[in-house]
């Protein structure tokens, strides 16, 4: 009933703009007053999230960015740091949704559930013209990012970084370099708002890719591809984002191999590999030694849909050794030899599976079955769509019984303290994979990955998003342990997909949420309108049960 509400009130507010066309629109935008959009931001920091036209590759748009730009700035944070986050928001712009939530993508959020930034599962989403902060700690380490959590807001523009650094890092000893200039952002693009595009029945292509934020579009201009610097000897820790909305991502660099160290914010045993599949979503870091000729060399990054092409620049960006001209690479792609193989992937610290080492035999065990009925997403045959309040409020509100939480038949109720195995058949039904499966709260043990029929519980990589595979008779199964109270939603993150429904929410240990409702402050509430009476209903008990 909310969301239909705040649809509603997004058609009429854009059927009122329908006088201003977008193009003057954008130039409005466009002659505001330049400010100063810093590229690197510390843990305790503004975010605001505003709309400004840019053109990455070349093509201007109005898009919805964090900071001002794209990609968002590097939150950057050092191991154990507090993190406190006011995404304020500052939307105007009528052709993208107006309200907003931004989420930390693969922080684990312990205790803070309400901090995720998840709208309709965490939060209500931020309205125009106002702020939320987000306050929360994790020991975690690694390479994160952030992303709009709002309906496909992220293929507006809104995706960042976010790299908690470790002093201690057990790998450090392996590289020398390893600061801003190392990371690696992949991303599609559209020239359209995602407003347009989510009409389209069947598949959406981007126009382009863009590497840190730049790229080219067949048959638009040589707009400038982005250039990482090297000095030849040197060994970089290249941080990899998969920021994609939609395709996954194939990384080469012509004549270098990259040897993977950590997989989402989890340290690996060096692995090394001459092509690196990047899902939406992922991320790795990757130690390139710069032991080459002194010269100009091709960053490719192959999308699995869209234009499959390298003439004229597209996909690609520039690795630059110091010394070498400023000019385009001439080198070619080497053959393939150390393929990406995602068994081979080990935790660095051994971490074995939990429970007992047999598929099946998890404390619980969901299978959990991928669909499409006319062209939405099922999970077990339901296809997920947003609650009227966030899942978090109707979980504290207790207002109702536990299997009544909506959505219907979307919500999975998870005890506290067990082992969950959860095992996604590819029955090859849910088209438009490889899906990659990611789960917010958690990093999850993948006791079987795509691809591969044995199962590893001695020492599986630890991850929190996974490929669900291409192959008909996959069956991708992964173990986590319900240590970490709240909702938390378990999703595709192809973006259009999530859209269509591909979503499911553990709603994890109930009965220790009073752990999580300490920290929520009174804005937290605040979000949500109370102009409908189920919302404004779960809102006084809310408030009774905070409140005794
Ligand atoms: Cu990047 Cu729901 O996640």
């Amino acid at each position: 009933m909310f969301l239909h509400t705040v649809l509603a009130g997004c058609l009429l507010a854009s059927s009122h703009a329908m006088s201003v066309t977008s193009r003057s629109n954008s130039e409005a935008l466009q002659h505001s007053p330049p400010s100063a959009h810093p590229s690197t931001i510390g843990p305790v920091t503004e975010l605001t999230i505003a709309n400004r036209v840019i053109a990455p590759d070349g093509f201007k748009r109005s898009a919805t960015l964090a900071g001002g730009i794209f990609p968002g700035p590097l939150i950057k944070a050092q191991k154990n740091d507090n993190f406190s986050i006011n995404v304020v928001n500052q939307l105007q712009d009528k052709d993208m949704p107006l309200s907003t939530s931004v989420h930390w993508h693969g922080i684990q959020q312990q205790k803070t559930n309400w901090a995720d930034g998840t709208s309709f599962i965490t939060q209500c989403p931020i309205p125009p013209n106002r702020s939320f902060l987000h306050q929360f700690s994790t020991n975690q380490t690694g390479t994160f990012w952030y992303h709009s959590h709002f309906s496909t807001q992220y293929c507006d523009g809104l995706r960042g970084p976010l790299v908690i650094y470790d002093p201690d890092d057990p790998h450090k000893d392996l590289y020398d370099v390893d600061d801003e200039s190392t990371i690696l952002t992949i991303s599609d693009w559209y020239h359209d708002p995602t407003i347009v595009l989510n009409k389209i029945l069947g598949p959406i292509t981007n126009n382009s890719t863009l590497i840190n934020g730049l790229g080219r579009y067949p048959g638009g201009p040589l707009s400038p591809l982005a250039v990482i610097n090297v000095e030849q000897g040197k060994r970089y820790r290249f941080r990899v984002l998969g920021l994609s909305c939609d395709p996954s991502y194939n990384l080469t660099i012509d004549g270098h191999i990259m040897t993977i160290i950590e997989a989402d914010g989890v340290e690996t045993i060096p692995e090394t590999v001459d092509s690196l599949p990047v899902l939406p979503g992922q991320r790795y870091s990757v130690i390139v030694h710069a032991d080459q000729p002194v010269a100009n060399y091709w960053v490719r990054v192959l999308p699995n849909l869209g234009n499959q092409s390298f003439s004229g620049g597209l996909n690609q960006a520039i690795l630059r050794y110091k010394g070498a001209p400023e000019e385009d690479p001439t080198s070619s792609p080497g053959p393939s030899t150390l393929p990406f193989n995602e068994a081979k992937l080990a935790s660095l610290m051994n971490i074995p599976a939990p429970g007992v080492p047999e598929i099946g035999k998890a404390d619980i065990n969901i299978n959990l079955v991928a669909g499409n009925v006319n062209g939405l997403f099922t999970i077990n045959n339901v296809s997920y769509h947003n609650p009227p309040t966030p899942v978090l409020l109707q979980m504290l509100s207790g207002a109702q019984h536990p299997s009544d939480l909506l959505p219907n038949g979307s919500v999975y109720e998870l005890p506290p303290n067990k082992v969950v195995e959860i095992t996604l058949p590819n029955t090859g039904a849910a088209l438009g994979g490889p899906h990659p499966m990611h789960l917010h709260g958690h990093k999850f043990a993948v006791v079987r990955v795509a691809g591969n029929s044995t199962p590893n519980f001695v020492n599986p990589i630890w991850r929190d998003t996974v490929s669900m595979g291409t192959t008909i008779g996959d069956n991708v199964t992964f173990r986590f342990v319900t240590d970490n109270a709240g909702p938390w939603f378990f999703h595709c993150h192809i973006d259009f997909h999530l859209n269509n429904g591909f979503a499911a929410v553990m709603a994890e240990a109930r009965n220790q949420l009073p752990i999580v409702s300490e920290s929520i402050p009174d804005t937290w509430a605040s979000l949500c309108p109370t102009d409908n009476p189920y919302t404004a209903s779960q809102l006084g008990s809310f408030n009774t049960s905070i409140l005794t």
